[in-house]
């Protein structure tokens, strides 16, 4: 078994720790990323040991095939209509705990599947901390159609727009463009700093190709951030209370076996 590393140990800290939140009966969002890959195997973990019983809805292909292999029960979006609660992780968060997300590729089913939820709960490390959102490049999802037209139209909104950064990037996959779950693309901005998050959003979905963005406004309700050596604090933006505990990882568990995510 290989030794995990402080950053896995922190993003497994922080899905044990995002587990507590599942209550029986629930409808829960699953989240894309290696952090949601944790809790997603947490989450298989306690069905099969203590026989919770949950319906999971997926916010990708990977996650709905990690969760079929760890043995969490799935539906879909529009069985459940509304969920009890979203677990996901996060490419950054500030201290309203909006968030960029969207590194993966998934950013377009996890913000409706969260935006769908009566609460959603973001599990990170502290890396993903940060003062002002941007240093980490905005994903923004586009249809193929024109998307070079799309992209000129993004580029020239953003001379106007207070970020620091303007280039626009088509992620690529290989020699060829990266494609979502839906067939579509990500352009890649490289904003460095984005002084108004609020509004960039809104105008970057104004523009008739873009689908989504990856910026998540007034969505998260709860970030826990875990820590190396098994800490992990709960912000919550509601009450404004930051709660410290301490987790045992315990790397003996089957869960350890395939760390392939
Ligand atoms: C997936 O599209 C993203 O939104 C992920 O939630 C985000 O990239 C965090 O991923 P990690 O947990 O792998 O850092």
């Amino acid at each position: 078994m290989a030794e995990l590393s402080p950053i896995d140990r922190a993003k497994y800290a922080a899905a044990r720790r995002a587990v507590d939140f599942v209550e029986d009966g629930m409808r829960v969002g699953l989240g894309t990323g290696s952090t949601a890959g944790w809790m997603v195997r947490l989450l298989g973990e306690t069905v099969r040991t203590e026989g919770l019983r949950i319906q999971g809805v997926p916010t990708s292909q990977r996650t709905a095939e990690l969760a079929a292999q760890a043995g969490v029960p799935l539906t879909t979006l529009d069985a459940a209509k509304w969920l009890d609660l979203t677990i996901d992780g996060a490419d950054e968060f500030d201290a309203d705990l909006n968030l960029i997300k969207g590194g993966g590729g998934a950013l377009l089913r996890e913000k409706i599947v969260a935006t769908a939820s009566d609460r959603m709960v973001v599990i990170a490390d502290l890396a993903k901390e940060v003062r002002h959102l941007g240093a980490f490049p905005l994903p923004v999802e586009v249809i193929p159609f024109g998307w070079q037209t799309t992209r000129a139209l993004i580029e020239e909104t953003l001379v106007s727009l207070d970020v620091l950064g303007r280039e626009v990037m088509l992620r690529r996959n290989g020699d060829r463009p990266f494609l979502t779950d839906q067939g579509n693309m990500i352009l890649d901005l490289h904003l460095n700093r984005i002084g108004n998050p609020r509004q960039l959003s809104f105008v970057l979905n104004q523009i008739p190709g873009v689908v989504e963005n990856g910026l998540f406004i007034d969505i998260c309700d709860t970030v826990i951030v875990g820590h190396g050596d098994g800490r992990v604090e709960v912000r919550d933006i509601a009450t404004g209370r930051i709660e410290e505990e301490r987790i045992d990882i315990v790397e003996t568990e089957n869960l350890f076996r395939d760390l392939g995510d």
